[in-house]
């Protein structure tokens, strides 16, 4: 069995970013209430054993941004390859639209949150978001697991039978045809792929949610629909009856949701550094510093062996997602010397968000890390590197430096662990910011070479913040290089060269 713990921190607070719970109609309510009955509670990834994240990357356009995770099972392996192939299938036919729409920039984007883990079943959200210029849409669709049988199913396995299904799509009908002229209850059919993303309510209600422009325009939001137990239950099938049990195994603590609370949580524990901080002073020493982004992932441990091996610090810029899953590894990089940044709680381009999202991308990764390792993250890498002065400003506002970079390795999509050594040591300078990422087995195999060749050249391996000195970081102000020469980007200043550079 699974050793589980509820989480009611994060998970709540993940739902209020991930829209999840936000059945209302009125733009203005974007956060849920604890009460919401379509809020679906979600388990703590990092009590489940076995479970890790997996990447999948194509980004091969500077005009295309997609970062898609999903999580892997070790004991699950037919669900691991039915949740690969949903996200693979979606972003194949997200690059096929997003080439024939080239002139404008798109974004493609996929999360998780695990709805249920027990003996019994494991249940998996995934939100799927995307852009190809006209404005950001999102699908949800919830994979199920039955342990018992060792069967991934869609959503609608978990319905008795057609005649249950048709029941249950009269039932969603009736209760949107009170939610106004902006919902259409006729779009409602007892159709599988409609019927894509169920779970439940912790009172064991079921919940059917919509993608946007389903069942109502875009700017709605998500949908969503509880049916109570009383009504649902005689719906289920055997699987089903997993599902909600599983659901309803504990209640939860009530959220902690606001931007203050985030904050306030974090601002109670010390800043982060690196445990062997001043140990060096770069303003006599040739210092470099190695950046390892978009992980933690499965090949990061394997990274913090071969830094160990050398002796070499680097610091992680850590999706809080992935963090929230793995902050074991986390709590390594601290022991070991290394400095764990934010790179925000899903890797969403900020510079498309609006402020107050921008802060919840931001916060939710700040508490995710804290939560792992009790020190309060000081930079902030934008993804994409994609800066401007809203984004500068909440750094600023939430004591973040901001970070980007001043050699591109290009390492995110290469194989060829020579090759990325190779731009890594050729671009090298004193004071330099490498953009390198952990979740690409081959920047790991390419690291014992780049360690081996910079330090032949008498460079000593530091974190971000020892590059600039007693001085220190400020925040909100943006830092590409601490190269004598190079400039120091004033707040908010974008970049051009270097974002068009990579996709980080
Ligand atoms: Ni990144």
């Amino acid at each position: 069995m699974p050793k589980l713990r509820f989480f009611g921190g994060i998970a709540l607070v993940a739902a209020t970013i991930t829209g999840c719970g936000t059945a209302a109609l009125s733009p203005t309510m974007e956060r849920p209430l604890p009460s919401e009955p379509t809020m679906i509670n979600y388990v703590d990834p990092a009590w489940v054993h076995g479970l890790d994240i997996r990447n999948v990357s194509r980004g091969d356009s500077d005009d295309r941004r997609e970062h898609v995770t999903y999580p892997a099972f070790d004991d699950a392996p037919y669900l691991t390859e039915k949740l690969r192939r949903t996200v693979v299938g979606q972003l194949d036919r997200f690059t096929r639209d997003a080439s024939m729409n080239s002139t404008l920039r798109s974004e493609f984007n996929v999360d998780w949150q695990l709805t249920a883990a027990s003996d019994e079943v494991y249940g998996v959200r995934l939100r799927i978001g995307e852009s190809t210029g006209s404005g950001w849409s999102e699908a949800r669709t919830t994979v199920w697991y039955d342990r018992t049988d060792r069967r991934a199913l869609d959503s609608s396995a978990l319905i008795r039978d057609d005649a249950a299904l048709a029941e249950l799509a009269g039932l969603v009908g009736d209760k949107l045809a009170d939610r106004g002229p902006q919902v259409d209850p006729h779009a409602v059919r007892p159709d599988p792929k409609l019927f894509d993303s169920i779970g439940f309510n912790p009172h064991g209600d079921l919940v059917a949610e919509f993608d946007d422009y389903q069942v109502g325009g875009g700017s709605l939001g998500r949908v969503a629909v509880a049916v109570p137990a009383f009504d649902a239950e005689p719906l289920l099938s055997a699987t089903g009856m997993r599902a909600r049990r599983a659901a309803m195994v504990r209640s939860q603590t009530p959220p902690m949701g606001s931007d203050e609370s985030i904050q306030a949580a974090s601002r109670a524990k010390p800043p982060a550094r690196s445990s062997r901080a001043g140990s060096v002073d770069c303003a006599r020493a040739k210092c470099i510093a190695l950046t390892y982004d978009d992980g933690p992932g499965p090949n990061t441990g394997r990274l913090l062996d071969v830094l160990r091996e050398k002796d070499a610090r680097a610091t992680f810029f850590c999706v809080g997602s992935n963090a929230s899953v793995r902050p074991d590894l986390l709590r390594r990089m601290r022991q070991e010397g290394h400095l764990v940044a934010n790179h925000t709680w899903s890797h969403r381009d900020l510079t498309a968000l609006p402020g107050s999202r921008i802060a919840d991308q931001i916060n939710l990764g700040q508490y995710a890390i804290t939560q792992a390792i009790w020190q309060v993250p000081t930079l902030v890498r934008p993804p994409y590197g994609a800066s401007n002065l809203q984004v500068a400003s909440v750094a600023r506002r939430l004591g973040l430096s901001v970070v980007r970079w001043s050699v591109d390795t290009e390492d995110r999509n290469d194989p060829n662990p020579r090759a990325i050594a190779d731009r890594a040591v050729s671009q090298a300078k004193p004071g330099a910011i490498v953009l390198l990422h952990d979740i690409n087995g081959s920047t790991v195999d390419a690291t014992p070479e780049i360690l081996r060749r910079l330090a032949k050249k008498g460079y000593t391996f530091v974190t971000v913040p020892e590059l600039y000195g007693p001085g220190g970081m400020q925040p909100g102000r943006a830092y590409d290089s601490a190269a004598s020469g190079a400039s120091t980007g004033e707040s908010g200043i974008v970049t051009r060269a270097l974002e068009k550079q990579t996709m980080p």
